[in-house]
């Protein structure tokens, strides 16, 4: 988080209640009947999960342990049998629920599609039969690299039909970030599209695909079944890819749930931590199915008549728990947009919400601040009274988009929920209730029921209120990770021994900074390791720095976070070069281009510095400390007494 950011956020007091109107609609009318739900939660936390999964979910088989928690491993509903598409789809068929809308699709250009419950079930079921047709069964990985096309939700719910985990890669990731995804889960089937459509032109995939799999790329890879979007011209591979628009001609609209076990693995879904490549973060079926339902739930004080939208990719935790399985378990009517607001179409989005009347809306700081900056015109020429709530996630939000938010797009009645949370909980942690918690823009308030949170030193010592330090967990939840997929240790290392574990008691820790104010109200500052948060998409230094020395002019990259006002930071790469290359502005746009080739466009370089070294320790390690400084324009503060030579920080000044 940027100072200019943090002095916001101190600056900014306001407390803001719901309005009765709120109020009197919602699922928690009175502070006190929260208070005693959270109570109980935290004093009996297996009877408060278990009560819920009895009375929220269908099983096929009760569980016989709630809990069986040998720190860090966390099992929950042990022995339960369940299928999160069955709680998702089937279930709601029994019911006036059968035909109403399960997912509203706004595509582009102009395209639109609503799709029942009982239309959804029937797709999933075509979906999973034409899966197994291609040798899927229980227990394979299945990487699914699509658009943001209903085909997305529709694939994800028929590997969960046959109990094959799906791994989703963000479809604006490029070849090696694909491959890399493909080789670590061992991936047997990936799913795909001929192209998408972004900002008015259409984004080829298919391709994508071919050149991870180019090379024996990906050998666990057998078949590749593309789903067809944009028309556009496709290479087939004899025996090995597979039109789905043909395949569903032949296959049954019947597929029975497959019977899972709770800790059964539901999905992988990489991202990005300090060292290393992306980490494949492993969720199971009961936990995490109780869990993103019960949240979206809470937060979204979701009602049988809300039209609910969620502008995040599916490629994306946000997506998987709240536009895919939270929203459907309990039976919402979910948008799924494919669209992204552009110059040639400001007002986009405000014409979704309007269109289809969106009564809950959530989203991201740094697509708010764009809008901002597009001016309230847009918004203000369509009508948005529909809305009644409003949400925020992905990053620390400042105080000017939240009352932006507040006033231009909620008219002041809408609550506005800042949720916190990671791919690692699976779902939203620290948020308020809408009705029952008052907001203060900047916080993301308090803990969700069953979540006991706490702000400590690296000795996991309690600290004062507003005295900084690490945000951590202190008790399992249903929907946490339980592992790095096929690297336990790696689970171990990186969330649970960063604060020691003492006398039994564990910290769950995943990266970030906050302090806990006065009335137990949380405020995240940003992360305090070396992951970079880029408009909402978090990225690892090192990942984007390997892509930069795979390029043969770079012989050593350093990449820093930088403040941004738009998208909260900006990626800052130092560079040295190969003897053999000289600086300069075509070479540094076209190591940008690689990056966006080996990654994708979200990992491009704001700004290349190129420097003849990089700050070292006498031990080698680079000092990203002062790069961080130094991309920031800011002074450098704190010890250089480490730094080998001193040359080289100088000659870094100057050169910025
Ligand atoms: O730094 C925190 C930030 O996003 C990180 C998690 O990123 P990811 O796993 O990609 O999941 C994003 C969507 C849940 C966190 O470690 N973050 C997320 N929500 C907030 C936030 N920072 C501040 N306020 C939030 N509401």
């Amino acid at each position: 988080m940027n100072n200019q950011n943090i002095e916001s956020v101190l600056q900014e007091a306001r407390k803001f209640e719901p309005s009765a109107e709120f109020i009197e609609k919602s699922n928690f009318k009175s502070l006190q009947e929260y208070q005693d739900l959270r109570e109980r939660s935290l004093e009996e936390p297996e009877k408060f999960w278990a009560d819920l999964a009895q009375s929220q979910l269908h099983w096929f088989k009760q569980w016989e342990k709630v809990l069986d928690w040998q720190p860090p491993i966390a099992k929950w509903f042990v022995g339960g049998k369940l299928n999160i598409s069955y709680n998702c789809l089937d279930r709601h068929l029994h019911s006036w629920r059968k035909n109403k809308a399960a997912i509203i699709w706004e595509g582009e250009p102009g395209d639109s599609r609503v799709i029942t419950y009982a239309q959804l079930h029937r797709e999933v079921c075509q979906f999973a039969n034409a899966l197994k047709q291609l040798g899927a069964s229980k227990g394979d990985r299945i990487a699914i690299y699509m658009p943001m096309i209903p085909e997305a939700a529709i694939a994800m719910l028929a590997c969960a039909r046959i109990g094959a985990a799906h791994t989703v890669i963000f479809g604006g990731f490029s070849r090696e970030a694909i491959k890399d995804r493909l080789n670590d889960a061992q991936v047997k089937i990936v799913v795909t599209a001929d192209g998408g459509y972004r900002k008015d032109k259409v984004v080829p995939l298919k391709p994508q695909v071919d050149l991870a799999l180019s090379d024996n790329g990906a050998p666990s890879v057998e078949k590749v079944l593309v789903v067809q979007r944009s028309n556009s011209p496709t290479e087939m591979v004899e025996g090995r890819d597979y039109w789905w628009h043909e395949l569903r001609k032949s296959v049954s609209s019947e597929c029975q749930a497959q019977e899972m076990d709770s800790e059964d693995m539901l999905f992988i879904l990489y991202t990005s931590g300090t060292t290393g490549t992306p980490k494949g973060v492993v969720h199971t079926t009961g936990g995490y199915n109780l869990y993103s339902h019960m949240t979206t739930k809470w937060v979204f004080d979701l009602q049988e008549t809300d039209v609910y939208w969620c502008t995040a990719d599916v490629g994306w935790i946000t997506g998987h728990s709240y536009i895919v399985y939270g929203p459907l378990s309990n039976g919402a009517t979910t948008v799924m947009y494919e669209g992204v607001t552009r110059a040639s179409n400001p007002g986009c989005i405000w014409d979704v919400i309007e269109k289809y009347g969106v009564t809950i809306f959530y989203t991201a700081p740094t697509a708010i601040r764009a809008w901002l900056k597009m001016g309230e015109e847009h918004p203000n020429s369509r009508n948005l009274t529909s809305l009644r709530l409003l949400g925020t996630v992905g990053e620390p939000i400042n105080p000017e988009a939240w009352i932006w938010y507040h006033r231009v797009i909620g008219g002041e009645r809408c609550p506005i929920v800042d949720t916190w949370w990671q791919t690692e909980t699976g779902g939203i942690m620290i948020a308020p209730i809408p009705s029952v918690i008052p907001t203060k823009p900047g916080s993301c308030t308090q803990p969700l029921p069953g979540i006991q949170a706490e702000i400590v030193d690296l000795d996991g010592n309690g600290l004062l209120a507003n005295q900084g330090g690490y945000l951590t967990i202190k008790y399992p939840w249903p929907g946490m990770m339980r592992t790095v997929y096929g690297n336990p240790e790696r689970f171990r290392k990186s969330y649970w021994e960063h604060i020691q574990p003492k006398d039994g008691q564990y910290f769950y820790f995943a990266g970030d900074g906050a302090r806990e104010d006065e009335d137990g109200y949380f405020w995240v500052m940003g992360r305090v390791d070396d992951v970079i948060n880029v408009a909402g998409h978090r990225l690892g230094t090192m990942e984007i720095e390997s892509a930069l020395v795979s390029h043969p002019a770079v012989a050593e990259a350093a990449v820093v976070g930088k403040a941004d006002s738009l998208k909260g930071e900006d990626i800052f790469a130092f560079i040295t070069l190969e003897s053999s290359y000289s600086p300069s502005d075509k070479l540094a746009e076209s190591l940008k281009q690689h990056v966006v080739e080996e990654i994708g466009a979200i990992a491009r370089p704001g700004e290349i510095r190129f420097t003849d070294a990089l700050p070292k320790t006498r031990s080698g390690k680079i000092m990203r400390r002062l790069l961080r400084g130094l991309a920031s324009g800011g002074e450098i503060v704190g010890d250089t007494s480490t730094l080998e030579d001193r040359n080289v920080l100088d000659q870094l000044r100057e050169s910025i």
